[in-house]
């Protein structure tokens, strides 16, 4: 037996190698994969009515230049940084709201990007401003490189080209739903699937990012995006840039982290969020996080096992809190396909306990897709899982309380202007496969929409 006993004695030492391998090698590949590296061109982050933060990197370390200005032909404003650094970021403040600039970056010796009439932005309009028409661009799990990412992007812009609004740019605010970068949000990844996939939209509108599962692989997502822990772009403060909020004319956005962050109704993110809802005084508010609280998509909402209960725990504890404050919209992804509910309230429990109670108004003519409200707790909210701009799964598809379901690639397209929300789900063929609308009322006469079964939450 003593040749068992050399076996054992060496397939242990071969073991504890091997260990030891991976317990050097991992750390330094995390931390390798982790940095930005190389030259990455500007884009656009913290967008205000009065500052705008524009942010790119260097192969080698030197001063960053930034030319500003309101024609292409006259960049007469002008930030230097004061230190050398191959990571740059310079925030453009005293800004005029709702205005065109022009741009141009590079260092004390030459500029190298912009300069063009290509080469601009938009600040946004002052927070509170009713009769601004607001397009948004909002994508989901966008992070798979290849050609459904490609068909969806170019999808969209074709829609929209078709679909102009007067004197106003092609979209004015930009959304991703989390899962940004496949499979594992490297420094790498992120360049493929966000900085080579969306360069001319990521010149001229700031990208407001979530968290996804994916993104939390490496923590190049917190170094990449420069997002407002300081209440930079309005809202209250999170001091974090796992999740935070901002205003857009008359509407308040939330991103929040139902990855990493304390998800319990008595944690951190929760107490600033009651915190934030309690002083938000604008006409909408749209909320977006990544795992759905809904979903029979290649995720399951129902299944307390399913991403380590997030989407449970996302459901059971902030859904409550954001339907007190009046939500609209809430936005999500991680289940790879479309799905958008009906106007719906009080649903914390598992899909069998979904009812007809839980529907506040079935719309104009009961048709579940031109919702009419009013602003204030428990008015209906309208959830909606878009997470297949670059990939789709097969899945049931079938939670109840979903009016639409589909396994389909696409992204959506939502205009605010006043208090009337239409949002559309486009398809790889630039065409609408879902539109419902939502408006908001003052009176009492969105009563008779109301659905006669709803109860509250009871
Ligand atoms: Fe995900």
């Amino acid at each position: 037996m003593l040749w068992l006993k050399r076996a054992i004695k060496w397939v242990s030492i071969l073991f504890l190698a091997l260990l030891l391998i991976y317990a050097v090698v991992r750390p330094y590949q995390l931390y390798t994969d982790s940095q930005i590296e190389g030259d990455r061109a500007p884009y656009l982050q913290m967008q205000s009515a009065n500052a705008m933060s524009v942010v790119w990197n260097t192969a080698e370390p030197e001063k960053g230049v930034v030319r500003y200005g309101r024609s292409p032909d006259d960049l007469d404003m002008e930030i230097r940084e004061n230190e050398i650094a191959e990571a740059h970021e310079i925030r453009l403040t005293q800004l005029q709201a709702a205005s065109r600039y022009y741009y141009a970056v590079g260092n004390t010796e030459a500029m190298k990007y912009g300069g063009s009439k290509e080469d601009w932005f938009m600040t946004a309009p002052v927070t509170g401003a009713k009769n601004e028409a607001v397009r948004l661009w909002v994508i989901g799990d966008s992070g798979q490189p290849g050609k459904i990412q490609h068909l969806v992007r170019d999808a969209m812009k074709t829609w929209v080209k078709s679909n102009p609004r007067e004197g106003k740019p092609f979209l004015n605010q930009w959304l991703a739903l989390g899962d940004n970068a496949y499979r594992s949000g490297t420094n790498q990844q992120y360049q493929v699937a966000l900085f080579d996939a969306y360069p001319d939209i990521l010149k001229n509108i700031a990208l407001w990012p979530a968290y996804g599962n994916h993104d939390a692989r490496r923590w190049t997502f917190f170094d990449i995006f420069s997002l407002p822990e300081q209440a930079e772009s309005g809202g209250v403060l999170s001091g974090t840039e796992h999740y935070y909020s901002f205003d857009y004319a008359n509407i308040h956005y939330v991103m929040l982290d139902s990855q990493d962050s304390d998800r319990e109704a008595d944690g951190e993110m929760l107490n600033w969020l009651q915190r934030d809802l309690q002083a938000n005084q604008q006409d909408w508010l749209i909320v977006a996080f990544h795992h759905p609280p809904y979903s029979k998509g290649s995720h399951d909402s129902d299944d307390e096992g399913d991403s380590r209960g997030r989407l449970v725990e996302m459901r059971r504890y902030v859904l409550p809190v954001l339907e007190k404050y009046g939500v609209d919209l809430v936005l999500s992804g991680h289940s790879h396909g479309y799905e958008r509910s009906y106007l719906m309230d009080c649903h914390y429990g598992d899909s069998s306990q979904f009812s007809d109670k839980n529907i506040v108004s079935p719309g104009v003519e009961g048709n579940n897709t031109d919702f009419i409200k009013v602003k204030g707790a428990h008015s209906g909210a309208v959830y909606v899982v878009a997470g297949a701009s670059a990939k789709v799964d097969r899945a049931p598809m079938n939670h109840p309380a979903m009016a639409i379901s589909m396994m389909k690639a696409g992204s959506l397209v939502i205009d605010i202007d006043g208090n009337y929300l239409v949002a559309r789900y486009i398809n790889t063929e630039a065409e609408i496969e879902d539109e419902f609308t939502i408006e908001k009322i003052k009176d009492d006469s969105w009563k008779k929409y109301s659905n006669k079964s709803y109860t509250g939450c009871q």
